[in-house]
């Protein structure tokens, strides 16, 4: 049977790429969107040109009544939701010296408490059902730290402990929860970093290139089918080898 996937901001650059081969794979795809509607038609528009059929809902991640309506709604429209990809992300840069309340409480509250806010609300149907799966995006910054992120840094570390909590708690019930931490990856943000900067990262690659999205939206298709059953709890690096745990 079909089953339904939600990806959180869907449309970012990694997120495009997961919901494009979950619907290869034959899911029902879903994304959320934080605000810009405009933009949302134009990203649905292209992707049916492109030959796919997206449900976009409007939710911001980061407020729990939001992400209680949108998931009733829904399932209201689509049905229960097997597949949850909690993938929406931001950064607010700064040294701690500098870093504002506003930054660290924007960071957190859209890298890690989004991840309560969305579960809680899939989490009783796919218990229903025996079968879930839960990917939680984490980063490579989240496991080595990084300068001027200490928000994302530990909003992303915070990530794969909420997925190895969540993993027993839900073991037993047909429930997967795993944590993905890309590494740099080509999307329009890294891209944007001026030439000379970006040379600078890929020299700190082992494999000698940033990531391609598609490569992250392979590894979302296998963690979400069958035979990743036995795959729980873990945090999976796609990172060309910048940083091996
Ligand atoms: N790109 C990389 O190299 C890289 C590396 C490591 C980890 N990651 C992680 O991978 C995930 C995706 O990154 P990306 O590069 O694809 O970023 P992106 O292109 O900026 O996409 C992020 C998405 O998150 C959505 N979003 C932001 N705040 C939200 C909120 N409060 N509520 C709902 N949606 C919200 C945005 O929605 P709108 O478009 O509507 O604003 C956007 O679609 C993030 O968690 C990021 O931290 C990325």
């Amino acid at each position: 049977m079909t089953k339904v996937a939600l990806v959180t901001g869907g449309m970012g650059g990694l997120g495009t790429a997961m919901c494009k081969a979950l619907a290869k794979s034959g899911h029902t795809v879903i994304t959320t969107y934080l605000s810009n509607d405009e933009k949302a038609k134009s990203w649905l528009k292209q992707t049916i040109k492109e030959g796919f059929t997206f449900h976009a809902y409007k939710c911001d991640v980061s407020k729990i009544d939001e992400c209680e309506k949108v998931v009733l709604k829904i399932k209201q429209d689509l049905g229960n939701i097997d597949i949850l990809i909690n993938n929406a992300g931001i950064t607010r840069d700064g040294s701690l010296k500098k870093m504002t309340k506003d930054a660290w409480d924007c960071v957190l509250r859209t890298n890690l408490d989004s991840l309560f806010n969305m579960t809680k609300q899939v989490l009783d149907g796919m218990l229903e059902k025996s079968w879930g799966r839960i990917i939680n995006i984490s980063s490579i910054n989240g496991q080595k730290g990084q300068f001027g992120q200490s928000n994302y840094c530990a909003a992303k570390a915070g990530v794969h402990g909420f997925s190895m909590a969540v993993a027993q708690e839900t073991a037993k019930k047909g429930i997967t929860v795993n944590t993905i931490a890309p590494g740099y990856i080509a999307t329009e943000m890294v891209m944007s970093v001026p030439i000379d900067v970006r040379n600078k990262i890929i020299e700190a690659i082992p494999v000698g290139r940033l990531g391609k999205p598609e490569e992250i939206a392979e590894l979302v298709n296998y963690l979400v089918s069958d035979n990743a059953a036995f795959i729980t709890g873990s945090e999976i690096a796609i990172n060309g080898g910048q940083h091996m745990m």
